[in-house]
């Protein structure tokens, strides 16, 4: 899953979509453009969602993009929870809950974004800070509406590109992660991992079992990237 974040204008992203069309294992790609482009996704045969929706439903909210303005474009997917919205624009859990709520309701699949910070990992509270998350979240939902969701492991210090996660700190912790929903809510989640992937390590974290796909940020942004991670993932 690519997560293009606020790149591209839109001629950069045409280019870039035109250029994607012609890759091979186009199904196992979802695309998370800005929302300004969501309309333009249905020219072509690329999954995708939005990075975010607004937390509010009505027409009344100016600036913002509503889950039903989001799923009127055919997307499938939503994120809700990355650390860029938790950090840049304080959203709690709370929030995030009325999101995914809102994001359920209208037939989109939720991508929850968890992840510790620096400090966090270094005061070694990085378990405790991803079972809050996820309870936060997974203690208010019915049966049906955890179906819906994909968890995005993405440790908030290794976003950016150059530091991503040690293979076996992503196998722990990926396992942690199933364990947990397994034990305490009966769900086998799928597992994303998120934090400067790229085609160079992507074939290395691939050999991980609990690891069901990535959330890729800056190696997205070229084609050729992502050319190359698709054939490698796709060779699993
Ligand atoms: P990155 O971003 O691949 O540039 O680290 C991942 C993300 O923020 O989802």
């Amino acid at each position: 899953m690519c997560n293009l974040k606020s790149n591209k204008t839109l001629e950069e992203f045409k280019t870039y979509l035109n250029e994607l069309s012609n890759l091979d294992n186009l199904d196992i790609l979802t695309l998370f453009p800005s929302s300004l482009y969501l309309s333009v996704m249905s020219d072509y045969n690329i999954n995708f969602g939005s990075q975010d929706i607004s937390v509010y439903t009505d027409g009344s909210s100016t600036g913002e993009v509503t889950a039903k303005q989001v799923k009127s474009t055919n997307a499938q997917y939503t994120i809700i929870g990355h650390s860029e919205r938790r950090n840049k624009f304080s959203e709690d859990e709370l929030l995030l809950l009325k999101k995914i709520r809102i994001a359920l309701n209208e037939k989109l699949k939720v991508v929850y974004c968890i992840g510790e910070t620096k400090e966090e990992k270094l005061r070694k509270k990085t378990y405790q800070v991803l079972e809050k998350q996820i309870a936060k979240i997974f203690n208010s939902l019915s049966d049906e509406e955890m179906d819906q969701i994909i968890i995005a492991y993405e440790p908030v210090w290794a976003i950016g590109g150059g530091n991503p996660a040690s293979k076996k700190g992503i196998a722990e912790i990926s396992e942690f992660i199933k364990k947990i929903i397994l034990d305490y809510y009966d769900k086998d989640i799928k597992v994303l991992y998120g934090g400067s992937v790229n085609s160079g390590i992507i074939a290395d974290f691939d050999k991980i079992k609990t690891i069901d796909g990535y959330l890729v940020g800056s190696a997205s942004l070229k084609t050729e990237e992502v050319a190359k991670m698709l054939q490698i993932i796709s060779n699993k």
